[in-house]
């Protein structure tokens, strides 16, 4: 059992952070990455805007630096930022060397624009930057046999030396859900990564795939790792307004294309809220058009880009053209309609510079992260740099400490003596509905203290109710990520309360104003008493 499910690396998520971190480490270390969907389902692969570095003069370490720090409304670490973005061209180099095709004019890379910079330093290609690189990526794992790609395995829990009753905490390996086959397998390693992404899935409407529901968080902080800013969700303000259309993201580079929005009746309202008008970073554009949605009592604005000849956009954007074709718009003729969604966590797992977490041997990397990079705003295309720099960083750190590195243990297998099959699994599908419709609505672009405490209340009873049903059914699919999500949930709520004042993507009405008579400071939330976890010991 040990020996078949053993590893020096296992890394949770198969998405731009777990597949480069793969990529790097040293082929004589086994490595297994899971995916609880297929191996390319996550974030990444639907990535369209692009990655943001500072590749051509004049743009500048220092104005990337400045552009990040103001999207993030100064609550950045400094120091993260600084590090993340100078080692932005060694990744997009290594990115290059791997065969990604970024889009180029003549020689040089084509760079696009988006909310926040100040200039062009977007690469892309075309509007399916993600899709390239996680196909990327994805095929050059295959070909590495030290690589072991575990498709539809979700984690379930950390296993660690506390929750082992040893004296040394460390993480030790997780147990894991073979979908396929329903059954549970104990998976030790040397070390563990998490690179499951972040969990904007806890709100109705979202630009994320399913996958995304906050596993990572949830483990992460059930075995006692802090988490911080879990209040700046950032929503995106372009989805395609559509029944069909499952928030169909609009990339904001169609903006920075010269792209506009405007009101039902065609005015353009954007530059009543900030000078930057329509390339305003993220928080403010999205809060800008649920003002006017609500004031107006519209469904949703427009977005109008037909005044760019056809081949122009159709060349530039052929996945948004194409999917908003299938739906009946024509993008090169008319104004398409448009919402705001939940897209990206900026808070998460607080980590070091090397993607350490508070436990030994764990790490996180990606979205699931907060290390400090994107404060209370991500600026566009700065998320899939980050997982780069992070898989690198963790990679490095991994290997330099590997010979200090304890060896892989026997693990207790998974008890599932105390359980019996569901009977109502109505009660998760119910259960996901009104988590996701009470954070959409009480937790959500606008807050409030009132909307706070009512989700509070209906997130902690929903809580009690999935405790109860995990500790007496089989555990499903479903039933793992409805408890994560709920647990992410409970810490989005927690922060937000926190907060008394309103910073990025935390707006509440009654604190309006951002405080800048001090310093601003992370929410940090650090785990108290352990939640019961079904351990044979
Ligand atoms: P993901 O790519 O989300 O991968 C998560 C992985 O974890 C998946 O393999 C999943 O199966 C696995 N997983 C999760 N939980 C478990 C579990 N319990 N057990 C096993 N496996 C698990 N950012 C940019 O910088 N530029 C862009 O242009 C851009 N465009 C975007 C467009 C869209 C529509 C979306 C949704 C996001 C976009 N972002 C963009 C954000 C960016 O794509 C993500 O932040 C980034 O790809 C996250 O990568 P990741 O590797 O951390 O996670
Ligand atoms: C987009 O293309 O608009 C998304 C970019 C991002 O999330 O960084």
């Amino acid at each position: 059992m040990v020996a078949a499910n053993s590893f020096d690396v296992l890394i949770i998520g198969s998405g731009a952070a777990g597949l480069s971190l793969a990529l790097r480490l040293p082929s004589h270390l086994s490595v297994a990455i899971l995916a609880k969907s297929s191996l390319d389902e996550g974030c990444t692969l639907y990535a369209q805007g692009g990655i943001s570095a500072v590749t051509q003069a004049p743009d500048t370490f220092e104005s990337h630096i400045a552009d990040t720090l103001d999207a993030g409304a100064s609550l950045n670490n400094p120091e993260t930022v600084r590090f993340t973005i100078e080692r932005a061209p060694e990744v997009i180099q290594w990115l290059v060397d791997l065969g990604v095709p970024f889009t180029r004019t003549k020689d040089e890379f084509h760079l696009t624009q988006e909310g926040g910079h100040s200039t062009r330093r977007v690469l892309h290609a075309a509007d399916a930057t993600g899709r390239v690189m996680e196909t990327t990526l994805l095929d050059e794992a295959r070909k590495r046999s030290n690589i072991n790609l575990m498709e539809h395995y979700i984690a379930i829990d950390l296993i660690t030396g506390s929750k082992l009753g040893l004296e040394h905490n460390r993480c030790l390996g997780a147990y894991i859900l073979n979908r396929n086959e329903q059954r549970i397998l104990a998976c030790s390693a040397r070390n563990v990564v998490l690179a499951t992404g972040g969990a904007s899935k806890v709100y109705l409407y979202t630009s994320n795939p399913d996958t995304n529901t906050g596993d990572g968080i949830a483990m992460a902080w059930r075995a006692g790792c802090r988490v911080a800013n879990m209040e700046f969700n950032q929503f995106h303000p372009t989805c395609l307004y559509h029944p069909k259309a499952k928030s169909f993201l609009v990339t904001e580079a169609v903006r920075g294309e010269g792209g506009r929005l405007l009101l039902s009746d065609g005015t353009p309202f954007m530059e009543r809220f900030d000078d930057r008008g329509d390339l305003a970073p993220r928080d403010i554009v999205a809060r800008a058009i649920d003002h006017e949605m609500k004031r107006l009592g519209e469904e949703f604005v427009l977005l109008d880009i037909s005044h760019k000849p056809a081949p122009f956009i159709k060349e530039h954007f052929p996945t948004v053209y194409t999917r908003c074709r299938e739906l009946g718009y024509d993008m090169t003729l008319e104004p398409i309609p448009v919402v705001p969604a939940a897209h990206y966590t900026c808070g998460g797992v607080m980590t070091d510079l090397h993607g350490q977490t508070d436990i030994a041997g764990l790490y996180a990397i990606g979205e699931v992260a907060c290390t400090g990079m994107h404060g209370a705003n991500r600026m566009a295309s700065n998320s899939l740099l980050e997982c780069l720099v992070f898989a690198r960083a963790a990679s490095e750190h991994i290997t330099a400490t590997l010979a200090d590195t304890p060896e892989p243990v026997a693990l207790p297998p998974w008890d599932e003596s105390r359980v019996r099959d569901s009977d109502e699994e109505v009660v998760v599908s119910h259960n996901w509905d009104e988590l996701r419709r009470c954070m959409w609505n009480y937790v959500g672009i606008v807050r409030t203290d009132k909307r706070l405490q009512r989700a509070w209340r209906r997130v902690d009873l929903l809580q009690q109710e999935i405790q109860e049903y995990y500790s007496n059914f089989t555990v499903s699919n479903d039933l793992l990520e409805l408890r994560n999500l709920a647990e992410v949930a409970a810490l989005i709520i927690r922060s937000a309360q926190q907060r008394k004042e309103s910073r990025g993507l935390h707006f509440t009405l009654d604190y309006p104003e951002t405080d800048n008579s001090k310093p601003p400071t992370d929410t940090i939330l650090t785990p108290g008493n352990q939640q019961p976890v079904k351990l044979a010991v």
